[in-house]
């Protein structure tokens, strides 16, 4: 059977700040999901949230980019936000940057990552979300998984990972996409994707056709406006897993080691990317640290079972503790870089206006 997989996310309102998604938003979605179930639209969705990202994760047999589910997505955002705009949470409507739906929410706000698959008889699904930083963010652990030995055993000792992954990666500046294969084209391919804010890893396919698709990973609002660095946008994926995709814990793996990330306090800072449970999923300290929610499925005729919340575990304390030590050393760094991101990747800036105050007294050095 084919299903297709979508995960729509937006920013429509949080409290206090940008700390978490409110609750009594997060079930009026619930509610207009099972609206959209009972008519048949969607096989069967979950609504949980990254931060103070709003995420809808629906199953579906209407293939990617489907008017109607993008549709439904939208108006289900439009809803929320009008109430977040009543309520008076914080930012509302803040990702939802057209004025109407035209067709497809790709460029009108919302994150998308959806994938169509021949359902295998047992389906592993892997749905991850992050906050406060960038869809590039997903290249080092979506690398890992599917390209690096020292992460997946099965690259090196299963044969049926043996031949490895094709990788979709997309230059946000020149506005275009190339597919490159791994292991042979390894090192070309991360002359791109070590740069993550210019080169987000959109989809992960698998050389077998029989398997097809392996991942996708949200790069909407990037990918936008070529030619120009147009801001972060927090970023959600989906990864197959098993029987020829990387297993579980070799995808799980790949969060270990809470890397550093673009985004944080106003968008303009580096921190790591903090692995936690969905009940850890609001970013307090300095609006961070950045943070990943990871959510398994089994999926049967498109219908979900779960989530297992898959960073609500022992094995991840020790990841979080070094996070937080990397968190105060960053911190520590204050408005310096490498903590403060270079000029052209910040979300904010006072620095035009001070250069034109000083105008007057700038001078030629020797
Ligand atoms: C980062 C983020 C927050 C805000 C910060 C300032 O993605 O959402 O760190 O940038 O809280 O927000 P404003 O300018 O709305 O006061
Ligand atoms: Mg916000
Ligand atoms: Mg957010």
């Amino acid at each position: 059977m084919k299903v297709t997989i979508s995960n729509i996310k937006a920013d429509i309102g949080s409290a206090p700040g940008h700390v978490v998604t409110y609750e009594g938003n997060m079930q009026m979605a619930e509610q207009e999901l099972a609206k959209a179930q009972d008519q048949g639209l969607i096989i069967d969705f979950r609504v949980y949230n990254a931060g103070d990202d709003t995420e809808l994760l629906m199953t579906h047999t209407k293939g990617v980019d489907s008017p109607e589910i993008h549709e439904l997505a939208w108006d289900i955002f439009i809803k929320l936000a009008e109430n977040a705009k009543a309520l008076g949470l914080y930012g509302a409507g803040q990702d939802l940057l057209a004025d109407a739906f035209s067709g497809n929410i790709k460029g009108q706000g919302p994150g998308v990552a959806e994938m169509e698959i021949d359902e295998r008889p047992a389906e592993p699904i892997l749905v991850f979300a992050a906050d406060k930083t960038e869809p590039g963010a997903f290249n080092y652990p979506i690398y890992r998984m599917f390209a690096d030995p020292f992460c997946t055993a099965g690259l090196v000792i299963d044969p049926k990972l043996h031949p490895g992954f094709k990788f979709y990666v997309v230059d946000v500046i020149a506005h275009k996409a190339v597919t490159m294969s791994c292991p042979e084209e390894m090192y070309d391919l991360l002359a791109l994707i070590g740069a993550v804010s210019r080169f987000p890893i959109k989809y992960v396919y698998s050389k077998n056709p029989d398997l097809g698709i392996a991942a996708a990973i949200s790069t909407e609002k990037l990918a936008l406006i070529a030619g120009k660095y147009i801001g972060k946008d927090d970023p959600c994926a989906i990864v197959r897993s098993q029987s020829g995709f990387p297993a579980v814990g070799e995808v799980i793996e790949a969060f270990s080691l809470g890397h550093l990330v673009a985004g944080w306090m106003r968008g303009s800072h580096r921190g790591p990317m903090l692995p936690v449970a969905l009940k850890d999923s609001r970013c307090t300290r300095f609006d961070g640290p950045p943070r990943v929610v990871g959510l398994g499925f089994q999926i049967k005729n498109g219908k979900l079972i779960g989530p297992v919340d898959l960073f609500d575990d022992v094995a991840f304390d020790y990841t979080r503790q070094k996070c937080m030590e990397i968190t105060d050393y960053m911190r520590r760094h204050g408005p310096f870089e490498p903590e403060r991101l270079p000029l052209e990747e910040m979300e904010y800036t006072t620095l035009p206006s001070v250069l034109k105050q000083l105008e007057g007294r700038l001078e030629d050095y020797e």
